[in-house]
């Protein structure tokens, strides 16, 4: 079975590029299901219903978050009854912590976890949280999407738990790391990297960013323009194999 996840996409510039090149990217990489990471998709941070609209209308099965889940409010009328994943070590919040899917006879669960190194989140622990669900759900599969800034805490995850999930694939930094590889027989990369404006800070128009990094005075920066990468990885989990994925496309303004 073969899962192309794809990192933070980021903008509604890169809902288009999506829609237009979804069919594409998903024969070329023979992708049986697809997910992502949509903590991104409102202007840069958050999620409306029409774009989760989109995004399940492109056949993306199952979408996962983090830091920036309830970054647009109206997510909260509609998170409870979608194929949205918030971090599970949130348990507080609406939504869910994982999701159960079905692909032919076998089940996967996604999980999404959140980091505590570094991101500024009053989250419990990532891993007591996932020994839990381990412990709750049983499943063929287990894929967790690790949104955290720390590469340390994303392998600790992966070894804490390797052999007992299936993949660990780190998002929330936006750049793709070159680590890709298997930790016992769980399949790891640190970060997916973004879907997102390509000649961009982090998906970030560059002279805001910019003019914050000199001045020191916070102005609102917002979505960059241009050419899109798509970035994930495909995790081929009969085959226990991990491969990256990155494409650019051409992005109308
Ligand atoms: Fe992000
Ligand atoms: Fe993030």
């Amino acid at each position: 079975m073969r899962i192309l996840y794809l990192g933070d996409v980021v903008g509604d510039i890169t809902l288009k590029v999506l829609k237009q090149n979804i069919k594409e990217i998903r024969s070329k990489t023979k992708a049986n299901l697809i997910f992502a990471n949509a903590e991104n998709v409102s202007l840069g941070k958050g999620l409306t219903k029409e774009e989760y609209l989109t995004l399940q209308s492109l056949g993306i099965s199952v979408l996962t978050m983090g830091n920036h889940t309830f970054s647009k409010k109206e997510i909260f009328s509609f998170i409870n009854d979608s194929n949205i994943v918030r971090p599970a070590n949130m348990p507080d919040a609406p939504g869910k912590g994982y999701l159960v899917v079905k692909y032919n006879d076998k089940t996967i669960t996604i999980i999404n976890l959140i980091g505590r190194v570094y991101t500024n989140i009053l989250a419990d622990c990532p891993f007591k949280t996932l020994d839990k669900i381990l412990k709750d759900v049983k499943s063929d599969y287990y894929i967790v999407d690790f949104h955290a800034e720390a590469t340390s805490e994303k392998q600790a995850l992966a070894y804490y738990f390797k052999d007992r999930i299936d993949a660990v694939v780190g998002t929330h930094t936006h750049v793709q790391t070159a680590d890709e590889r298997l930790i016992g027989k769980t399949l790891y990369i640190t970060d997916l990297g973004m879907c997102g404006p390509y000649d961009s800070i982090i998906g970030d128009d560059v002279d805001s960013i910019l003019e914050r990094f000199i001045t020191g005075i916070y102005k609102p920066s917002k979505v960059a323009s241009g050419n899109i990468i798509i970035s994930g990885a495909i995790l081929d989990l009969t085959n226990k194999k991990i491969e990256r994925f990155k494409e650019i496309f051409y992005g109308k303004n």
